[in-house]
């Protein structure tokens, strides 16, 4: 019986860690890929959408690529160079893109392919969210048409950009707001499954032996931190889209909890931070579920298949 392959629209701003969950849900025979809809995030709005277009050029990825947005009310913060080099690909060069992009910006994008795939179309969102919360607020009838969205996004217990604040909700908390409360399921993967999720030298060795085209472009994305400039973490890296990409091709993977979960936007100490009621205080229904563990067998599984299938 052929398998019911998940209608998505990606969402993103590659980023080394981008570019692997792109070829992930390209790769993946249950995810129907339709369009990729770039933010800016890591880099600013013109290079992740370049890098985007150029991916999907490079592997064939047949859909077209749009360019978004810059947060809705911070001042734009691109990531420090440092973690994924000046290009935001970590060692990976690859060829001007040839093709054009799409006609349309990401949100508008985005909203064509909610309408032609209604109340089955998922967002995959590895980016801040400053585009899907566009989307919904200048489409508000989409609201109702999206069947889930998947953030790789968030922090419960400890932050990778602020104490308690993970980058792409930090960059953008405003819209971030906007899509917690909007009322379409949310599956969350923030710090506290990556942290637990690394990938170690010898992970990625063991992936990428074979050698083929695919192996060396991600060992050109993965092992950037094993430049001159910093040497590859003991404790290994952490792929955070990729795990996200990984949530939404095999959600078993996961263990999740459903809270309700809130964005801060006024604190001083405290923007970006995503308040997950762990113990009901607030008597809110939940609206998040958020993941705390991953397998990782499955999870290095899932990066395996997608080099097997790719050249
Ligand atoms: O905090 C990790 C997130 O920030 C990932 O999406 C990575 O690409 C960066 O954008
Ligand atoms: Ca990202």
């Amino acid at each position: 019986m052929k398998m019911k392959r998940i209608p998505i629209v990606m969402d993103c701003d590659p980023g080394t860690d981008d570019a692997l969950a792109m070829l992930m849900v390209h790769g993946a025979e249950n995810i129907d890929l339709r369009a990729i809809t770039t933010v800016a995030g890591n880099l600013n709005r013109e290079t992740t959408a370049q890098n985007a277009l150029n991916i999907a050029e490079y592997f064939d990825i047949p859909v077209p690529v749009a360019k978004g947005s810059y947060p809705i009310m911070k001042k734009f913060e691109a990531l420090d160079t440092s973690i994924m080099g000046a290009g935001g690909l970590g060692n990976a060069v690859l060829p001007k893109a040839q093709r054009e992009f799409s006609p349309y910006n990401s949100i508008e994008l985005l909203h064509q392919e909610i309408q032609k795939a209604p109340g089955e179309i998922v967002i995959l969102a590895t980016g801040p969210l400053t585009n899907v919360a566009l989307l919904l607020s200048v489409y508000l009838e989409d609201r109702e048409l999206i069947k889930e969205i998947v953030i790789m996004g968030g922090a419960v217990y400890h932050g990778n950009h602020t104490p308690r604040t993970e980058f792409n909700i930090y960059t953008d908390a405003e819209a971030a707001k906007i899509v917690f409360q909007s009322g379409i399921p949310i599956k969350m993967i923030g710090t506290d499954v990556t942290y637990r999720t690394s990938v170690t030298k010898s992970d990625l060795d063991s992936l990428l032996a074979g050698g083929k085209r695919i192996s060396r472009f991600i060992g050109d994305l993965m092992f950037y931190p094993g430049s001159e400039q910093h040497p590859f973490p003991e404790e290994g890296i952490y792929i955070w889209d990729g795990l996200a990409a990984a949530a939404l091709i095999c959600p078993e993977c996961m263990e999740w909890k459903h809270v309700f979960v809130d964005v801060e936007t006024r604190g001083l100490l405290t923007y970006g931070e995503t308040v997950a009621d762990m113990n009901n205080y607030l008597k809110q229904p939940p609206n998040v579920h958020i993941a705390f563990r991953c397998n990782k067998d499955i999870f290095i599984g899932i990066i395996r298949k997608t080099i097997e299938k790719i050249n």
